[in-house]
């Protein structure tokens, strides 16, 4: 079994023990399917490893290791559950800088500027949700006389996390919230990115974790994925990923009655108001469109601009990008941009920045691959900046989830949202104006599940996260509504009388 862990050393020397199989009742074993997912470098293009890719039966094996764990599991102590994961948040805050070192080779995010904050967002979920694990409470409704009714929150069972490749800790993070609620899981990784969540996984193991609790396996979507919705055990579905394969998944799980958390794609809307502060506005725009390099669910990627301040507006957003968004490998100091995660996803997005060329959109800035040759092998795109779009182009229509921002003018606040509402994705929608009366009309006005008043792309643990329209199936994660979506309410009648 020598296959089941390999020595990997990172671009800046780091040097670690990956974990390559599946996680399975606390131990990592080698998938029956004989198959295997290869983890690329995207800012080389070159291969890092490969790791066990989960078959039917894997996952199959893993269900049933969640199934026999869940009932100890539910009746935990909340304030057992609470302190293992506070044990865990602990751990993981241990090995932030390995985790950002394997993630920053795996996915392309720059080590410093970005990957170690993913680490970041699962320790803040781990000890939120951890405080919820031991509150979980229900209501006492009276039915008459002699008669009431109590409600008790109860774990669903045994549920399915499917993580995307852009924020394959994070993601994987915020879907640990079924732990808290005393729910066994099955976490599944994206393709492009198996690594991080794989070293992970070790630690409920070295926290304490019963084994069946949690695990972690690597595969492809359209066989583990399937597998585990289709799985007649697990009883939940929490997804992140693109709408097409959200649409998949809502039909299949639809056979077996099955609640599925959907969290899609976006096309975020950003206004900016003539009475704006337009230092603001430029440095949340920019933040909001080319962290990550673009490939944010929530990603502005189409901003209006009131006609008063648009040039303006557009020079100093460039500015402020060729200032403060340099781009380069993943261990540079000081980059900020680094390649998108694989080659798919690089043709793709410059694809949609061909089409933007072609149906007459301005380049302000990007709109190519840069020049510097150590580039040359990865997925490296410049920032790009677009104006005079309009409603029709692709651009402004698909989701691109790339460094891609198309940026059109308005007149009255009512263009501007009809605008911004003129999407089939409803996920978040940014506005910047100091009038507080237009700020709030507006928010209302949008049809998206967030809106950020002069800001952009904020997210916190405590706040409902989750989209409308085509984004989602308006189900949220985070925060209270987060937590409720991993419980189901049991009501239980009591009966003090003697009357049928
Ligand atoms: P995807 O939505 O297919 O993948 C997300 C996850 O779903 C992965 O773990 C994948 O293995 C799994 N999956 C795929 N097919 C499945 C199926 N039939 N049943 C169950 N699980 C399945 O996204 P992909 O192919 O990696 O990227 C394609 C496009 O999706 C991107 O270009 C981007 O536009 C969009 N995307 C959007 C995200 C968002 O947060 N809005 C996240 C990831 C991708
Ligand atoms: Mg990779």
């Amino acid at each position: 079994m020598s296959d089941l862990f390999v020595e990997i050393t990172c671009p800046n020397g780091q040097s670690y023990k990956q974990p390559t199989g599946l996680f399975i009742n606390n131990e990592f074993v080698a998938a029956t399917s004989g198959e295997f997912v290869e983890s690329i470098n995207p800012a080389t293009g070159k291969p890092i490893c490969k790791v066990h890719a989960a078959g039917v039966e894997d996952i199959d094996k893993a269900v049933k290791a969640a199934k026999a764990a869940f009932p100890a599991w539910k009746q935990m102590d909340g304030c057992e559950r609470r302190d293992l994961l506070l044990k865990l948040a602990a751990l993981v805050e241990r090995d932030r800088d390995i985790l950002g070192a394997l993630e920053a080779n795996d996915s392309g995010k720059p080590k410093d500027s970005n990957a170690v904050y993913d680490v970041d967002e699962v320790v803040a979920l781990l000890k939120y949700v951890a405080g919820w694990a031991d509150k979980l409470e229900g209501s006492v409704i009276p039915a008459g006389p002699n008669k009431f009714a109590y409600t008790i929150r109860e774990p669903i069972g045994v549920v399915g996390c499917i993580i995307p490749f852009n924020y394959p800790l994070a993601m994987f993070g915020w879907k640990l919230t079924a732990l808290a609620a005393g729910n066994c899981a099955i976490f599944k990784s994206a393709e492009q990115t198996p690594l991080s969540v794989l070293y992970f996984a070790q630690l409920f193991k070295e926290a304490g974790f019963p084994p069946g609790v949690a695990q972690v396996v690597s595969g492809f979507g359209r066989v583990a994925g399937d597998a585990l919705v289709k799985h007649p055990d697990v009883q939940k579905i929490a997804f992140t990923g693109s709408t097409a394969t959200g649409r998949v998944i809502q039909k299949v799980a639809a056979d077996y009655l099955k609640p599925v958390t959907l969290e899609c794609g976006g096309k975020t809307a950003l206004l900016v108001f003539d009475d704006a502060d337009l230092e603001q506005a430029v440095k949340w725009t920019a933040f909001g469109i080319f962290y990550n390099m673009g490939q944010i669910c929530t990603g502005s990627s189409r901003a209006y601009v009131h006609e008063s301040i648009y040039e303006k507006f557009l020079q100093e957003l460039k500015a402020h990008v060729i200032a403060e968004y340099p781009q380069g490998l993943p261990f540079e100091d000081g980059v900020v941009v680094g390649p998108q995660v694989s080659k798919a996803q690089y043709d793709k997005i410059l694809n949609y920045i061909q089409s933007g060329k072609d149906q007459g959109a301005r380049v302000v800035l990007g709109g190519k691959v840069p020049d510097r040759k150590d580039l040359q092998d990865g997925y490296f795109i410049e920032p790009t900046i677009f104006a005079d779009v309009k409603q029709d182009f692709k651009i402004v229509e698909e989701e691109i989830f790339g460094p891609v921002i198309s940026i059109a003018k308005f007149n009255t606040d009512e263009e501007a949202v009809s605008l911004a509402n003129d999407s089939i994705y409803a996920l978040g929608a940014a506005l910047f104006t100091k009038d507080i009366t237009r700020a709030h009309l507006v928010a209302q006005q949008l049809e998206s599940g967030m809106v950020w008043i002069n800001s952009n792309n904020d997210s916190d643990v405590r706040i409902p996260f989750g989209g409308n329209k085509m984004s989602g199936n308006e189900t949220r994660e985070l925060g209270k509504f987060g937590i409720e979506a991993f419980t189901v309410a049991k009501a239980i009648h009591v009966n003090l009388g003697n009357k049928l």
